[in-house]
């Protein structure tokens, strides 16, 4: 586990402390002790809405090391544990951007971080020593049409990569309602949310801060999308033919859909009337369906949740009722539903499912 080779790092680092001129190396990781982002086979409109009446313009401003590694094809995870996208920031801030309808801003440094653990490590304590402020490539067009940024970082040495300090001086967040974001390891939150309230301390930061572990990250859309939807933010999302409607035997569902070309491209084949798939059910977690013709892809790395309508390989049309990690591209959610009564709607065999748009 990433927590091991976290700890063991920490002590090694101690020990390079203290036996100056000596120089030492970690623990070689095993494949358990991989971050779960490299486990892959097991596992608009820019206007948002507030459930108040007033419209806010939402900036979702991340780091993640992802965005900011040298990566390096064939690099071996085992011997070398390396950086692997989509970063665990990254995901949670497209998570938000979805959520939010807001903008995505990723903040990267002209000079890129190694791709290897060990090596990124020590170029971030050493900035962090140093006090450094990395020259970033670019920054946000126009700050002042922002009245509340979503800020995500992860914890680097016990408080925020280097870089963030320097998004936050370059720019203006007197009077900004901020909220944040962060993903770790075993040290939580540590001193970030107190660096960060220093360094803008004009801006509103909200007490209500998500945070996850970093091997919960992958699997945490729905926590946090939840902690959006609480804060008041949700994208007008619910336009007129952003509804599918899913009938299977007596049962109907609704669904809500992506926005992506992948969706869009969904809704243009049913404009045409229903269509009815003959699914079959895949190592009892899907059920799958061929839908006769093949639509953009909008491919990332997911871990499924009940209810996900996933697009994979471009024409198979999928009812995920229990998790999977893969690379496939979302459709759309079905509305309220659980795993549990989900299982109970779709039966354990081949089952006959008719998709139309909602009126
Ligand atoms: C340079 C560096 C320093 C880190 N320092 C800490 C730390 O002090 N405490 C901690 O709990 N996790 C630490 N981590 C782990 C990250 O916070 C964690 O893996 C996070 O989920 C990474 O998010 P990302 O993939 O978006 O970069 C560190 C990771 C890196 C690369």
């Amino acid at each position: 586990m990433m927590k091991k080779r976290w700890m063991a790092t920490l002590l090694a680092s101690a020990l390079i402390v203290s036996l100056a001129g000596c120089s030492g190396r970690t623990e070689e990781s095993t494949d358990e002790s991989r971050p779960v982002q490299m486990q892959e086979d097991t596992e608009n409109g820019n206007e948002s809405q507030n459930t108040a009446e007033t419209q806010r313009k939402v900036l979702i401003a991340y780091f993640s090391w992802a965005d900011n590694a040298i990566l390096e094809e064939d690099v071996d995870a085992t011997t070398s544990p390396s950086v692997i996208p989509p970063g665990n920031v990254q995901q949670l801030a497209g998570w938000v951007q979805e959520e939010t309808g807001g903008d995505l801003f990723s903040i990267r440094v002209a000079d890129p971080y190694p791709s290897d653990w060990d090596e990124c490590l020590e170029r971030a304590n050493d900035e962090r020593a140093e006090d450094e402020r990395p020259e970033l490539v670019e920054n946000v067009e126009n700050l002042d049409q922002y009245d509340t940024v979503f800020l995500g970082y992860p914890n680097w040495w016990y408080g925020v990569p280097m870089a963030l300090l320097s998004f936050l001086e370059e720019n203006d967040f007197a009077g900004k309602q901020i909220y944040l974001f962060c993903s770790h390891g075993t040290g939580g939150l540590a001193d970030s949310v107190e660096i960060i309230t220093d360094t803008v301390p004009d801006a509103e930061i909200s007490d209500q801060i998500f945070d996850c572990y970093e091997e919960d990250a992958a699997s945490s859309r729905e926590e946090i999308v939840r902690w959006v939807q609480e804060l008041g933010y949700k994208a007008d999302s619910q336009e007129d033919g952003d509804t599918l409607n899913l009938q299977i035997g007596d049962a109907t569902l609704t669904a809500t859909l992506e926005d992506n070309s992948s969706a869009q491209a969904l809704k243009e084949m049913l404009a045409d009337g229903p269509v009815t798939l003959n699914m079959q059910d895949y190592e009892n977690m899907e059920k799958v369906g061929s839908l006769g013709q093949s639509l953009p892809t909008n491919d990332e790395q997911i871990t499924t949740e009940a209810g996900d309508l996933i697009l994979y390989q471009g024409n198979s049309f999928v009812i995920y009722y229990a998790p999977n990690s893969w690379n496939f591209t979302r459709l759309g959610k079905i509305n309220d539903v659980n795993e549990e009564e989900l299982r109970a709607i779709l039966g354990e065999g081949d089952v006959t499912v008719s998709l139309s748009l909602a009126e």
